[in-house]
């Protein structure tokens, strides 16, 4: 099932919804998009900014963009990758979003694809412990390099060329957990506690979820079984996007990537009563 439901106001308006078997051809359709985006900003604006996610979602995707044939498509000098959010941990820890990143693109430190390494912008946990700071100096570093990297919309906010996340079991996506005071702070980078009620249980950095909004690209991506009930809460009538940040990524011109198993509970309003499965 592919194409957009039928909006809050019976209109077309929500994100497209892309259903596909299995979390390998999900990873495989997010890069896919995710290439589209680059492509696209490459040709207007000469190279494309992406900030990409953590958890379980990303490394598939990774490698099919170094992969033929998205490897030879991506025009990777001129890719910049930014982080969505971050654990509060060294670039070097397995824990680490970066790290993720690393192990991809830079196994045993070297390259594995033609990304620069100057490329990637992480978070700068370490140099921060250096210092001897905490997560709000790392947020507050951070917002300050995307200052100088990115344009501004006209709300004032950083315009990424696209962003991916991937679909907490609570419904948070960034670090941006339900209830999160990240929705009060005009930063664009915070600090947040370490969750309790979901692992890892570390102190985080994250974008502020403003910037959901004012990507050209936004691309949800959520596989399994346990991701079905969140899914189909956002896709439901819960509209308080504050007890349910994913609900920020239910937006015309965001692209949600799911397989049958995470899609299994949207609701016939979305599915067209056609079965996700
Ligand atoms: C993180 C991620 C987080 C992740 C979701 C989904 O730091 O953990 O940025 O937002 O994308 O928790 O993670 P899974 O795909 O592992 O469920």
């Amino acid at each position: 099932m592919t194409g957009r439901g039928r909006g809050d106001d019976g209109g077309p308006g929500e994100p497209e919804i892309l259903v596909l078997p299995d979390p390998a051809s999900c990873a495989a359709t997010a890069a896919e998009r995710l290439v589209r985006a680059i492509e696209a900003a490459v040709e207007d604006h000469g190279r494309a900014d992406v900030a990409t996610t953590g958890g379980s979602t990303p490394s598939a995707i990774y490698a099919a963009l170094l992969a033929q044939p998205l490897r030879t498509r991506v025009p990777w000098g001129r890719v910049h990758v930014w982080f969505g959010d971050e654990r509060f941990v060294p670039r070097a820890d397995p824990n680490a979003n970066a790290w993720l990143l690393d192990a991809a693109f830079f196994p045993g430190g070297r390259p594995a694809g033609p990304l620069p390494g100057a490329n990637v912008h992480p978070f700068p946990v370490d140099a921060t412990l250096a210092a001897g700071g905490r997560p709000a100096e790392c947020a507050r570093r951070y917002a300050s390099q995307l200052r100088v990297a990115l344009p501004r919309d006209a709300a004032g906010r950083p315009v990424f060329d696209a962003i991916l996340v991937g679909i907490g079991p609570d419904g948070h996506l960034l670090s941006v957990f339900p209830g999160s005071a990240a929705f009060d702070r005009v930063a664009w980078a915070v600090a947040v506690p370490a969750p309790v009620h979901v692992g890892p249980h570390l102190p985080r950095v994250t974008l502020n979820p403003v910037v959901l909004d004012a990507t050209p690209a936004l691309l949800a991506v959520a596989f399994g079984e346990a991701k079905a009930p969140v899914v189909g809460e956002v896709f439901g009538s819960a509209r308080d996007v504050r007890r349910l940040p994913a609900r920020l990524a239910r937006r015309p011109g965001a692209t949600w990537i799911l397989d049958a198993a995470a899609a299994s509970r949207l609701p016939a309003a979305i599915t067209g009563g056609r079965s996700a499965r």
